[in-house]
């Protein structure tokens, strides 16, 4: 996948032009796949049932585009960092007496993936319809609000989230699909690694795969996300480094499991579970009952590695459904912050945690806002937990968190062909929701495969009764909309979303990411005031190492020395980008359909 293509064409839209600044690319494209809607030369009712046969007809292709938006390369040197003015840290800590060794310092770092400004308005909106709220009531977000962040990588103005988190992992700009790597394909040392050396203990967790780029920018280095198979290695201790990690919990199982295996998508032979166990010393706890015996994080003995899903963990609006298979976000983050509480109640050094709202970002992707508010709660949710334990915890410790970028140019209005604006938005649409079009996606799908001979009439009111009106709440189906999902079910992703968004009049502007600066929220404490107003995503990466006064550099140094020789003897895969997403777009759909339905 070292660029053989040139620059991608947009499928779907006129080509943007390109920033006239745009930086020279050594590696090939910049990740400039951004599908829009097609045209819509429209006339009233019967137009948008005509843009949703257009959309059925390039969904395929859509998705496709989606995913191939993780496109990456390199070549800008990266930049210098302007420091923000040195204020004198605003007191959050709690009472602890004055003492002149340095604190001990836990630190937690939270990202959620793809969630720009507008998610907030839309969850806080949201929140009031369905709780009843006075029209003051705020999120936690909304509480801690710290500044906002600028996001463009070195390549490309709209970041992805390798680069992203490359800059909070690092400190340091790079190009999209970087993990832990600068332009020139040098690694870079991570926040964790240089807190795991300096004897801190540190954690990962996410409601993706852990091979994930957010997860992976911190704990491995590999020239481009799509290394899974290499990042899961490293993540257990066969990096450079060896084990730097001692608690992960998420998703994305099927990569830590040989190719032999039924529940396995690694490339080649090796378990990962098993190293990670037996050479390691991991405890593995592979699902809900496993999660369930680590007793909300009082019987954990660390390190410990849980996997609880063969990719995604489910959205939350699924999952709650589901609750006796998958735990949440904010279980997962209590597990995690009591374990390594327990685990450090005796060292010198407190913990450095990364949580992340992974599948907010999957959410918007897909254009389905009744999945991205309960993200986004679910995110706030565990963002007040982290806070409740700050409060209550006797060592001194910061909670930031920020995006790594935008995803969906969402917006909380959406004018419809050829009506005038309607100065409003329908937060009830999202709330009748109960299920998201992913998770609508995958019935129609498994349903199609059942039943192949079913006349088109008898799929289409099964498709009406048991997924539009019971599941995503919708009691106005058009008939053309029905027939679209049943003539092509592998479009059904867009054309539920597509439903949802436009009966709630909120609006999308792309399948992919965007160069929106998105929000930073903190607890506050000693040096926040360094991240506060418009930052660079870097300054947050900088900020996360100043805080617990461990030194990146150091780390890079070494790391420069042992890639190099590493990469002598491991040869860079040539995997194509397409087959890797297909491949992960199969084992969303596959895997875990066979692990709930026993398929
Ligand atoms: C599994 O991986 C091994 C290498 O470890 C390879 O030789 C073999 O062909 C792979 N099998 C399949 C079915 O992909
Ligand atoms: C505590 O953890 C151990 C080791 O994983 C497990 O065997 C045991 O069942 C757990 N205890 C409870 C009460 O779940
Ligand atoms: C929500 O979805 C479940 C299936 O997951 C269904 O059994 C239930 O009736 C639905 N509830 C509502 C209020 O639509
Ligand atoms: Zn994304």
């Amino acid at each position: 996948m070292m660029s053989s293509q040139s620059e991608r064409t947009p499928l779907l839209s006129d080509r943007p032009p390109r920033p006239d600044a745009e930086p020279s690319n050594e590696d090939g494209d910049t990740s400039k796949t951004s599908p829009s809607p097609s045209g819509r030369r429209t006339t009233g009712l019967r137009e948008i049932v005509l843009f949703v046969w257009a959309l059925a007809a390039t969904a395929g292709v859509v998705v496709l585009a989606v995913v191939l938006q993780h496109r990456s390369s390199t070549s800008q040197p990266a930049q210098p960092i302007s420091p923000t003015d040195p204020v004198a840290g605003s007191p959050y800590s709690t009472t602890s007496p004055p003492v002149v060794k340095k604190k001990k310092r836990n630190l937690i770092f939270m990202v959620s993936d793809g969630m720009g400004p507008a998610s907030l308005s839309l969850t806080r909106s949201f929140r009031q319809f369905v709780s009843g709220l006075p029209m003051d009531d705020t999120l936690t977000l909304d509480r801690h609000f710290w500044g906002s962040s600028r996001t463009r990588s070195t390549n490309s103005w709209v970041t992805d989230s390798a680069a992203g988190a490359t800059a909070f992992s690092c400190g340091r700009k790079s190009y999209n699909g970087a993990i832990g790597m600068l332009p020139g394909h040098k690694p870079c040392g991570t926040v964790l690694e240089a807190a795991k050396r300096r004897g801190f203990h540190t954690g990962l967790v996410v409601t993706t795969d852990l091979t994930d780029a957010t997860p992976a920018c911190f704990a491995s280095h590999v020239d481009y996300r799509m290394q899974m198979d290499e990042i899961a290695l490293q993540e257990v201790g066969e990096g450079p480094l060896g084990r730097v990690v001692d608690l992960m919990l998420g998703g994305g199982r099927c990569h830590f499991l040989p190719n032999t295996t039924a529940g396995g998508c690694r490339a080649d032979g090796v378990d990962v579970v098993r190293l990670a166990t037996e050479k390691h010393g991991f405890a593995y706890k592979g699902d809900r009952k496993g999660f369930d015996e680590l007793r909300r994080g009082k019987n954990v003995s660390l390190p410990l590695l849980g996997l609880f899903a063969a990719t995604d963990i489910p959205f939350e609006v699924d999952r709650r459904h589901m609750s006796d298979v998958y735990p949440s976000l904010s279980e997962m983050a209590e597990a995690a912050l009591t374990a390594l509480d327990a685990a450090t109640r005796d060292s010198d050094e407190g913990f450095f945690l990364m949580i992340e709202g992974s599948r907010i970002d999957h959410a918007a992707h897909f254009n389905d806002p009744a999945a991205h508010v309960r993200e986004v709660l679910e995110y706030d949710k565990t963002f007040k937990l982290v806070l409740d334990f700050l409060e209550k915890s006797d060592t001194e410790g910061v909670l930031v968190a920020t995006s790594d970028h935008e995803t969906g140019g969402l917006a909380t209005a959406w004018q419809a062909p050829n009506e005038l604006p309607v100065y409003d938005w329908h937060p009830s649409v999202l709330a009748r929701a109960n299920a998201s079009a992913e998770h609508c996606a995958r019935l129609l799908l498994q349903h199609v495969s059942s039943y192949p001979a079913e006349p088109e009439r008898a799929l289409m009111d099964w498709i009406n009764q048991e997924l539009v009106i019971r599941r995503l709440g919708i009691p106005d189906a058009l008939e053309m909309e029905l027939s679209a999902l049943a003539t092509n079910p592998a479009a059904a992703l867009v054309i539920f979303s597509k439903m949802i968004s436009q009966r709630a009049r909120v609006g999308w502007s792309t399948h992919g990411h965007s160069a929106v600066d998105v929000n930073v929220y903190s607890s506050g404490g000693p040096g926040t005031e360094k991240i506060r107003g418009n930052v660079e995503n870097t300054d947050i990466g900088k900020f996360l190492a100043e805080y617990l006064d461990v030194d990146v550099d150091e780390i890079t140094k070494e790391l420069q020395g042992k890639l190099v020789a590493q990469q002598k003897e491991v040869p860079e895969k040539q995997i194509s980008v397409e087959e890797q997403e297909l491949r992960r777009l199969g084992g969303q759909v596959g895997v875990e359909w066979r692990e709930k339905f026993g398929m």
